[in-house]
């Protein structure tokens, strides 16, 4: 059941002034979860069921069950090292929130990720976080270290005799260091080629150990299961994708902003409620539900679809991180996917030859209808090139280029067949 979301009271972000200082996070309750699972309150195994039911569906863009991912781990050998990787390099377009999270409740991601390396008994967390955040890296620093004073983190833990480091490592402003494989090879040092899988990283991960790769806010949602059980978050919002989500509302709002509310909100009541309305009473032309991969809507297909896997499969796109971008009727859509191939072209790695070269194509392509210089044979090569682009490559990024190209033109392609250079129509008629 989908609650009502006005009532909803924060959980991820709650309203407690200054809860980044560790003395108000345990005065509010805080590493009680940590206390008891360190304690031997469960056995490892019952802690990856309780998330695994919880169902926290990852929330780094796929949705993928963490409790599920963690139990790919294979049975621990001794002397060989374990990791966790915290991925907090949200490089994708229209996502700004798990920097909500260092800056507001650190202390509930750092929770999270010690249960989950309890869970799966990791030697140490490396948190992997966007140079740009230099503030932010800062505040995560501040907190992680107030976490090792108290004996949260480090060597005997709490006297349990449990060891557990935890690192930050500052990226350097590329977006395919987001990508799991990539930002494991940029912890190593190295140049941040996605990896092929199979191996997975549970078999072959961070210097050949295994590993498991979260997403900040997905690690911050596991606290909060421990605290309350796995039936109590999946009463909360979507049943198919339940919990609480940082949803990032940016565009053409009138108040843009992250905001914390059930799984399974509907985007109407996000953009019109939540949001405040479109900016100068302008009518709504588009929204991206997810972040700059996800497949466009047209504003006639977004009623009563809800913020959730299953509802946004119905008109074919997905959640994605939550980041929704929202686009007033005088938006050009055309510039809009010009600005975004362009995004695309630039952080391709280079790795895979149709991602090298079809993301540039793709920016070229899109660029003759910015310029008045296609033809209507470019949208047909468009498509084609996306054809030859999507599950062709080492990780994804080819994917998300082609995703945002082939669903606008599906959608709106009458705004492209208008940009055609009118000569180019009579030649190819
Ligand atoms: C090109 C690309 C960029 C990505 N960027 C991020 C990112 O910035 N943050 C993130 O958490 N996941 C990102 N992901 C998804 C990760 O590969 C991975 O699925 C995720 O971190 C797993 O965490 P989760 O299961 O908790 O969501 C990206 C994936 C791709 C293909
Ligand atoms: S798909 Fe693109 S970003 Fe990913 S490995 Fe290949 S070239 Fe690099």
């Amino acid at each position: 059941m989908i609650q009502e979301w006005r009532n909803y009271k924060k959980v991820i972000l709650p309203d407690i002034p200054n809860l980044r200082d560790i003395d108000i996070y345990i005065k509010n309750g805080g590493y009680q979860a940590w206390k008891e699972v360190v304690g031997g309150k469960w056995e490892r195994k019952e802690i990856i069921e309780m998330v695994k039911s919880a169902n926290i569906r990852g929330r780094g863009g796929a949705g993928f069950n963490a409790g599920l991912k963690w139990s790919f781990m294979p049975p621990k050998k001794e002397g060989v090292p374990r990791y966790l990787a915290c991925n907090g390099d949200e490089s994708e377009p229209g996502t700004c929130k798990d920097r909500r999270i260092f800056e507001f409740n650190p202390h509930l991601f750092i929770e999270g990720a010690l249960i989950a390396c309890y869970a799966m008994e990791m030697d140490a967390a490396y948190v992997y976080i966007r140079g740009e955040y230099a503030d932010w890296i800062d505040m995560m620093q501040a907190a992680i270290d107030q976490a090792y004073e108290k004996g949260f983190i480090g060597k005997n833990i709490l006297g349990t005799g449990i060891n557990i480091e935890m690192h930050i490592h500052k990226g350097a402003g590329a977006y395919i260091c987001g990508e799991e494989t990539s930002l494991m090879e940029s912890l190593e040092g190295k140049r941040p080629y996605p990896r092929s899988k199979p191996p997975f990283p549970a078999q072959y991960g961070l210097w050949g150990k295994p590993t498991t790769i979260n997403n900040i806010e997905t690690l911050a949602c596991v606290p909060l299961v421990i605290k309350n059980g796995p039936e109590w978050f999946k009463s909360i919002g979507a049943p198919d994708h339940p919990g609480p989500i940082l949803y990032g509302i940016s565009g053409h709002v009138n108040k843009p902003g992250v905001y914390e509310y059930p799984t399974g909100m509907k985007i109407t009541d996000l953009i019109y409620e939540v949001a405040g309305g479109i900016r100068n009473g302008k009518k709504l032309k588009a929204v991206v539900p997810g972040g700059s991969s996800v497949p466009i809507l047209r504003a006639d297909e977004i009623e009563g679809i809800t913020m959730n896997a299953a509802s946004l499969a119905k008109v074919g796109t997905f959640l994605g991180t939550a980041g929704m971008c929202v686009l007033d009727e005088d938006t050009d859509i055309v510039k809009f996917l010009y600005r975004i191939t362009r995004f695309y072209d630039h952080e391709s790695c280079g790795q895979c030859t149709p991602c090298r070269e079809g993301t540039g194509w793709l920016r070229k392509l899109v660029g003759r209808f910015m310029t008045g210089d296609a033809t209507m044979r470019d949208l047909d090569l468009l498509l084609d090139l996306c054809d030859n682009m999507e599950g062709r490559t080492v990780c994804a990024l080819a994917d998300a280029a082609a995703w945002p190209v082939r669903n606008t033109i599906l959608r709106f392609r009458q705004d492209f067949e208008k940009r055609v250079r009118p000569t180019a129509i009579l030649v190819n008629a």
